[in-house]
C-alpha cells in the first residue's frame, strides 16, 4: 500500500480547493463539507423535521423491506458503499434470506468500525467484511470474499449530489464490480414542490447554514486558511429548470481570504457554490442508469412519492 504524508495530502488538497475556487463561478466541491463536524451536522439534518430524506427511505425499507429482500434473493452479498453508520442497512439485513455477508464499504475507517460494531449488534452471528475504499474511481471485488452473488447498495440519494453525465460515468465504472445477475439498489430523491425542497434546506434550527459553513472552517483548519466564516451567509435553493436544490455561500462584505499561498478576493454578494442536489423523476432516473446499463427491475416509493430506491440488475 502506498502511504501519502501529511504535506502532501495537504499540497493535493490545496490544489484542489484552489482549481474550483479560483474560476468563475466560484465553486467547493460537496466533499470539503465532510470533516468530522461535518459528518457530525449532516447526522442533525437527517433529524430536522423540515428534511425528510432519511425518513422516508427509511419508511420504505420498514414497510416494503420483504419484497426488496425477495428481489434480492438468498445467500446474496450486501454491499454498501458509503456506509456510514449502517443504520440503514439493518433494515435489510434483518430480512434477507440466509445472507452470504454485509460488506460495507467506506473511506472513512472510523464509519467502517462503528458500521462493523452497529450490525454485529442489530444483526448477531452476521459475516461482515468490510472494505476501507474511495469508490469515486468505480470499485474492485476482492476475490477472498467468495463468488456468490453480488447486490450494491448506495442509499440516501447522494448519487443527486453528482452532475448527471458524472453520475452516468460513475454508475459505469462501478458495473465493473457487478457481473450479469447481480443487482443494484439505488436510493433517489424525486421531485416535488418547490417549497418542500426548499423547506429542507432551509431548515429553521440553522442546521444545514452551520453544514454548509463549515466547509470554510474546514479549508481554515486543514489548509491555515483564514476565511471569517461569519462574514458568508447560507444560500440555498431549487431551480426548476436544472432540477437541482443549488447551495452557496455568499460574501456579506468585500474581503481578502489567505488560503496556504493563494489570495481569494471576494465581493460583497459574490457567491461561493458548494453543492447541486439533483431531484429526478422516476422516469429521468431509469433513462440515466439505462444510459448506464443498467435495467430497472422495480421502483419503491414511500407512500408520498418523495423518495424511492430503485431496483437495477446489469444488462
Ligand atoms: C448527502 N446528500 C444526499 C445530502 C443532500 O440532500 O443532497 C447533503 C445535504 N446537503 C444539505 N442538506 C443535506
Amino acid at each position: 500500500m502506498i502511504s501519502v504524508n501529511k504535506p502532501e495530502r495537504k499540497s493535493r488538497m490545496l490544489q484542489e480547493v484552489w482549481q474550483t475556487l479560483s474560476r468563475s463561478p466560484r465553486a467547493l466541491e460537496p466533499k470539503w463539507f465532510y470533516d468530522a463536524e461535518g459528518s457530525r451536522l449532516f447526522e442533525e439534518i437527517t433529524r430536522q423535521p423540515e428534511y425528510y430524506p432519511t425518513q422516508c427511505e427509511r419508511d420504505i425499507l420498514e414497510h416494503q423491506g420483504d419484497d426488496i429482500a425477495l428481489w434480492i434473493g438468498p445467500h446474496a452479498y450486501l454491499a454498501e458503499l458509503g456506509a456510514g453508520n449502517g443504520e440503514k442497512a439493518v433494515l435489510l439485513l434483518k430480512r434477507l434470506i440466509n445472507p452470504e455477508a454485509y460488506v460495507p464499504i467506506d473511506i472513512s475507517e472510523a464509519s467502517l468500525e462503528s458500521a462493523v460494531r452497529e450490525i454485529h449488534k442489530a444483526v448477531p452471528g452476521i459475516r461482515v467484511e468490510a472494505l476501507c475504499r474511495d469508490f469515486g474511481d468505480g470499485l474492485d471485488w476482492p476475490s477472498y470474499l467468495g463468488p456468490g452473488r453480488r447486490c450494491l447498495v448506495f442509499f440516501g440519494s447522494t448519487i443527486g449530489n453528482m452532475e448527471p453525465e458524472a453520475a452516468q460515468a460513475w454508475l459505469g465504472r462501478v458495473k465493473g464490480a457487478l457481473r450479469p445477475g447481480d443487482k443494484m439498489l439505488l436510493g433517489v430523491e424525486l421531485k416535488k414542490d418547490p417549497d418542500l425542497l426548499n423547506a429542507a434546506y432551509n431548515d429553521a434550527a440553522g442546521v444545514t447554514a452551520a453544514f454548509n459553513r463549515n466547509a470554510l472552517k474546514h479549508l481554515n483548519q486543514a489548509l491555515d486558511a483564514d476565511f471569517n466564516v461569519d462574514a458568508f451567509s447560507h444560500r440555498a435553493f431549487y431551480d426548476p429548470k436544472k432540477g437541482r436544490v443549488e447551495m452557496h455561500l455568499e460574501s456579506m462584505m468585500d474581503q481578502t481570504v489567505q488560503i496556504g499561498p493563494e489570495r481569494l478576493h471576494m465581493a460583497q454578494g459574490e457567491r461561493i457554490h458548494t453543492e447541486s442536489s439533483y431531484k429526478y423523476t422516476v422516469e429521468e432516473f431509469k433513462a440515466l442508469t439505462a444510459s448506464a446499463g443498467f435495467e430497472t427491475e422495480k421502483v419503491w416509493l414511500d407512500g408520498r412519492g418523495w423518495f424511492s430506491l430503485h431496483g437495477l440488475s446489469v444488462l
